[in-house]
């Protein structure tokens, strides 16, 4: 007892989100501000880089502001200041990564380039605070479809990825074919309540731990311009949550049997998916395992999520050097 408390500071602004947290001991979190630029791309149908950077630039020390009064803190209590630093849009990156680094030099604080997917895999921490390594976790969002294996809270081991598209830019493709706008995860999610899964689409496997979500994406696109009017968009949206899902959660099995683990997560944009949620916990009680997924407002880009992952390789010593750049394809665990 008797140790002091950690404070890290982080900044998200990888792709529409800019977000700002103040977070103590990895798991608490005292601020979360999150500016979400979603109804400006909406009318272009996806993020357009360009402007994505002009509003982060635009909002970034309003939202720093927000957080630091809202955790009630000044400046000097924090410990760390960190960022994402990849993977993501460089220009977006960019405006985080400055403004971290220049606070980090101007306050004398240690300072903490994030992986983005580290951060989204690091929201469960927040959420359940009993949460340990090892266990397997499935990172579903937008931009990646990955099954990790987490041996420690800083050493990961990547088994699969999709590849073709992410299951959240699948969501999103599938959604704009249906005409329902973006993003199109939450819709979707929505509609497939009220839909059954009547319709058959493709279901790709792999020898190995990889996905494909391709296939079911052009089933889906086929169907929209074969139907026309006979389309059922609710049993469409079923068939698609369901076709997803089935390949998602094969590969988990296969993951877990593999490893021996008693525990798996789910993080990434698309675990905020009730019908996804579900069926883990089916599977859960199937197969004797322990399921985490993040409160919904950590699934989605959140600099919460970053400012734990920041506490973890601050207590391992992996800081950074002034030097980091923003690596807009960085793998993970090559941080
Ligand atoms: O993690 P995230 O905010 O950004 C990336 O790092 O990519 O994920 C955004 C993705 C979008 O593709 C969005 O459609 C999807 O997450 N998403 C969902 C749901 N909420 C967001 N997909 C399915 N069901 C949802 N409820
Ligand atoms: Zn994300």
């Amino acid at each position: 007892m008797g140790k002091k408390d950690i404070l890290t500071f982080a900044i998200e602004s990888s792709c529409d989100e800019t977000s700002v947290a103040i977070v103590k001991n990895g798991r608490e979190v005292l601020s979360n501000i999150i500016a979400t630029q979603i109804d400006i791309h909406k009318k272009y149908g996806g993020v357009v880089p360009e402007i994505a950077s002009r509003n982060h630039v635009e909002n970034i020390t309003y939202v720093i502001k927000e957080a630091i009064e809202k955790a009630n803190v000044s400046l000097n209590d924090i410990d760390v200041i960190s960022c994402t630093y990849g993977p993501g849009l460089v220009g977006a990156l960019l405006v985080g990564l400055s403004t971290a680094k220049a606070m980090a030099y101007a306050l004398n604080k240690p300072f903490v380039g994030v992986h983005h997917i580290e951060g989204h895999i690091a929201a469960n921490y927040i959420t359940h605070k009993d949460l340990r390594p090892p266990y397997l976790c499935l990172v579903v969002s937008g931009g990646h479809s990955h099954l990790v294996h987490v041996k420690d809270y800083t050493h990961f081991e990547v088994l699969g990825k999709t590849r073709d598209d992410a299951v959240g830019e699948a969501f999103d493709k599938v959604a704009r074919t249906m005409g329902l706008g973006y993003p199109g995860g939450p819709i979707i999610d929505k509609l497939a309540k009220e839909g059954t899964p009547r319709y058959n689409l493709p279901r790709t496997h792999f020898e190995n731990l990889d996905f494909s979500f391709s296939g079911i994406k052009t089933a889906v696109i086929n169907l929209v311009h074969k139907e026309g009017d006979n389309l059922n968009i609710n049993d469409l949206c079923a068939s698609f949550e369901e076709a997803v899902t089935d390949v998602l959660l094969d590969n988990v099995v296969k993951a877990i049997e593999e490893l021996n683990l008693d525990k798996v997560a789910i993080a990434g944009g698309v675990s905020a998916n009730k019908y996804l949620r579900e069926r883990m916990e089916k599977l859960g009680k199937e197969h004797n395992l322990k399921v985490y997924y993040p409160e919904f407002i950590l699934c989605t880009d959140n600099a919460a999520m970053i400012a734990s992952a920041a506490y973890y390789n601050y207590l391992a010593g992996k800081l950074s050097n002034w030097d980091l750049n923003a690596v807009p394809n960085l793998k993970i665990g090559e941080a």
